[in-house]
């Protein structure tokens, strides 16, 4: 991580014998053992030999196969993405796409022989006993509870819902109602340094969060295309998962209020399909209070040109860290690694995510238990976002968020 630098040792107007003094010091000291000096006595550590893991190997829980059904083969080609078909514990019944090609390819791509029309028909097979909904955002909420409703478990691509509390809100209800698996496919959720984070906040190692940033920057030169083109001037924030999962999906706490900014840009705005949202911007940058009483910021933004990144950082009273670099008090860390994949499960894209999304799906249907992204920590990282763009609109009004917790056990 980058040190933070006292006012007195960055470029100064007073450049001349200051800087000959400080490097004749920085000579005699060392660079390292200053920037540990200044944390405290803390030195940097880099984690990416643990955050490696050890090379545990997979244990299976069941020999029992998990019967799933995978709808959505669009621009992403995201329902073969995430290795269902490679799980030993998953027999993929059948696939569906609105799209006669996209079945075909979906598929072929799963090695299965089945197809449906579409999801609404696909959940009447009784066979299929869970979901996964890769289909476009603004179908996600409304698919799962079709799923929900039919008795199914549903894993579902971000976010949880496009743009509406009101039908979050509904999908809460369903899946408590149903008292069926819900899970939300974040993948920064286990990126290697937010899983690593995740690990090292509970232990303790951090303390509380003083302040966080999670950032989604995706810059194309051409616009994405999707379904009924639901990309084309969408809200930036509608879509804040990739964000919000480095405070949310790290310490289980919650957003508390916002005030938004937002930037409009050229590009994208400008492409037909924007009055579908009547939406000024392309890229949008949040301040959160959260429960913990820290501030984070969180953005999406679609402008800066060639920048395309997911990630983010957290600094806490007891330590701090980017990447997989961490200064803090804690000088043994809890294991890093992340969970072993079962033989022939690719880890896939999105820094290694899809096969440890879908595994920790399976995972809790197998162990009946709930998957780490749950109805309240989907909501709780999606509906931020969509406060946050009614604050932008409003010129950075604050205003509060509603909070989604689960019942205490
Ligand atoms: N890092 C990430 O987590 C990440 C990255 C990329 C995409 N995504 C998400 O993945 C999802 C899919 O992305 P995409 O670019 O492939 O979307 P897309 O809009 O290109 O494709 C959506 C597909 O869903 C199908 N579909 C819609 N309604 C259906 C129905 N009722 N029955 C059957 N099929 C139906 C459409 O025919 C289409 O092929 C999106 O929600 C997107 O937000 C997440």
């Amino acid at each position: 991580m980058k040190q933070p630098r006292p006012r007195s040792l960055t470029a100064s107007p007073l450049a001349g014998n200051r800087s000959i003094q400080r490097r004749a010091f920085l000579e005699k000291v060392g660079a390292g053992a200053l920037a540990a000096a200044m944390a405290g006595g803390w030195a940097e550590r880099n984690l990416a030999a643990e955050a490696a893991g050890g090379g545990k190997p997979w244990q299976p829980v069941s020999d029992r196969k998990v019967r799933v059904g995978i709808v959505g083969y669009g621009v992403c080609r995201f329902g073969a993405d995430f290795g269902f078909q490679n799980h030993p514990n998953v027999e993929v019944v059948a696939v569906s796409d609105l799209f006669a090609d996209r079945r075909d390819g979906l598929m072929k791509a799963c090695r299965c022989g089945k197809a449906y029309e579409s999801l609404e028909v696909l959940v009447k097979d009784p066979k299929i006993e869970a979901v996964f909904v890769a289909t476009d955002a603004p179908s996600h909420a409304r698919h799962c509870m079709e799923a929900l409703r039919h008795g199914k478990h549903v894993m579902t691509a971000v976010p949880a819902t496009w743009g509406s509390i009101e039908q979050g809100e509904e999908l809460l209800e369903t899946v408590k109602k149903t008292g069926l698996k819900y899970m939300m496919a974040e993948t920064s959720c286990y990126h290697a340094a937010c899983h690593a984070m995740r690990q090292i906040y509970r232990a303790g190692g951090f303390g509380r969060l003083v302040y966080s940033e999670g950032e989604y920057f995706h810059y194309s030169t051409t616009p994405i295309g999707s379904y009924k083109n639901w990309r084309a001037g969408s809200p930036p924030l509608w879509y804040p998962t990739h964000s919000t999962a480095y405070y949310v999906g790290v310490t289980g706490h919650r957003f508390t209020s916002v005030s938004c900014a937002g930037f409009r840009g050229k590009f994208d705005a400008s492409q037909p399909g924007i009055d579908q949202y009547q939406n000024p911007f392309t890229d949008e940058f949040a301040l959160f209070q959260t429960s913990e009483g820290g501030v984070s910021r969180m953005c999406m933004s679609k402008s800066v040109q060639g920048h395309v990144d997911e990630t983010g950082r957290v600094y806490g009273e007891r330590g701090s860290m980017e990447g997989l670099r961490y200064t803090g008090a804690m000088e043994t860390l809890p294991d890093l690694g992340r969970p072993p994949l079962p033989p022939g499960v690719p880890e896939g894209g999105h820094g290694g995510s899809h096969g440890l999304l879908m595994h920790e799906f399976i995972s809790s249907i197998l162990e009946n238990r709930e998957p780490l992204v749950n109805i309240y920590a989907a909501l709780s990282m999606t509906v931020p976002g969509i406060v946050a763009h009614q604050s932008a609109l409003k010129d950075g009004e604050t205003l509060k968020i509603p909070q989604y917790r689960a019942p205490a056990a």
